[in-house]
């Protein structure tokens, strides 16, 4: 029969090798579990009386939908209780999320999207949740500041995403390898199908909001125009385009058919330093990225060394097959 490793199996491994703390396993563990019950009020959708809008603003001035509310619930519930955690940081709440004072800290911080792609949950396309893991610098029964998440992403112990697709996967990194494990809905848990993942390096596909083309600097325009031109142009090769919106679903793809994704600096975000989240969504999909053999830049530096100055801090993000990122970053350095 066909020997399958579970994502418990898998994380057991890891604590053998040295690479994954006991409490380390149980973040790990809770937040799948968490992924788990955000998958399946999704995939009710309607049904459930889960789609449209919450009626409210998160601190970002984003309008949020009922689903950004819940998957923020769910995620904060799953993991204040275990003992894991010295606290936690979502895109949704402005400020850190301390452990209730009647649960035992640990020693972790958990950073989160809890729902990316929020504008695609209506019309019934890919959504995702994207994590962070740091260790907490201060001391351990102290409440945790803010400074104490302005760590680079190079200090991550663990990084994740899970993408609520036509199958339900996670995919995790510890720092040995990227690896993705779907959701085996009736057995109830997470098999690991996609082990060591690489980010082929051939490519004929990018990922851009090309409406934005207007407002980009002149490295992305000339990058994206040769792509354009094609056979006939400085490549000498045809590209595709493909264009999601949901950070996630399009990082996935590059994932796992090599590609370039880029929401880079441009005059509309200029003034707030990019559109996407450094600490939970451009750092966690670096590492993972860079595990799979990628790279990801701003355009300007590593992804992964850009020095935090606040919780919400936003970013330009380039990343995927390393040549292609390679070469938008050349462009931007001359
Ligand atoms: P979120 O739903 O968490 O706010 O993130 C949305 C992000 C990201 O998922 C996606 O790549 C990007 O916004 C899409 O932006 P555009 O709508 O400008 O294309
Ligand atoms: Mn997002
Ligand atoms: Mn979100």
């Amino acid at each position: 029969m066909l020997q399958r490793i579970s994502l418990t199996q898998f994380l057991i491994g890891e604590q053998r090798a040295g690479r994954v703390s006991a409490d380390l396993r149980l973040l790990l563990e809770v937040v799948a579990r968490a992924v788990k019950a955000i998958s399946v009020t999704i995939s009710k959708g309607a049904l459930a009386g889960v789609l449209g809008e919450a009626g409210t603003e998160n601190v970002q001035g984003e309008a949020q939908k009922k689903l950004d509310v819940i998957a923020n619930e769910i995620l904060l519930q799953a993991n204040e209780w275990g003992g894991h955690l010295a606290a936690m940081a979502s895109e949704e709440v402005e400020n850190v999320c301390q452990i209730p004072f009647d649960y035992p800290k640990g020693g972790y911080l958990l950073l989160f999207d809890p729902l990316d792609g929020s504008s695609n949950i209506d019309v019934n396309v890919t959504v995702g949740t994207i994590f962070s893991v740091l260790k907490n610098p201060a001391k351990k029964d102290a409440d945790p500041v803010e400074a104490d998440f302005l760590q680079p992403g190079r200090e991550q112990v663990a990084a994740g995403y899970a993408a609520y697709g036509p199958s339900t996967q996670l995919v995790l990194t510890v720092g040995k390898g990227t690896h993705a494990f779907t959701l085996d809905r009736e057995m109830g848990f997470f098999v690991l199908t996609h082990p060591y993942m690489t980010v082929p390096d051939e490519t004929r596909e990018y990922a851009i909001n090309a409406s934005n083309e207007r407002y980009w600097e002149a490295p992305v325009q000339r990058y994206i125009s040769e792509l354009r031109q094609g056979k006939e142009g400085p490549r000498g090769a045809d590209f595709n385009m493909r264009w999601i919106a949901s950070m996630v679903a399009d990082v996935h793809r590059v994932l796992t058919r090599g590609g370039i994704f880029m929401y880079p600096l441009d005059e509309k975000t200029r003034a707030k330093g990019g559109k996407l989240r450094l600490m939970y969504e451009a750092n966690p999909m670096a590492m993972l990225i860079e595990q799979a053999g990628g790279a990801a830049t701003t355009g300007r530096q590593r992804i992964l060394d850009v020095q935090p100055q606040k919780l919400h801090q936003r970013v330009p993000v380039i990343l995927g097959s390393r040549a292609e990122v390679e070469r938008v970053t050349s462009y931007h350095n001359v």
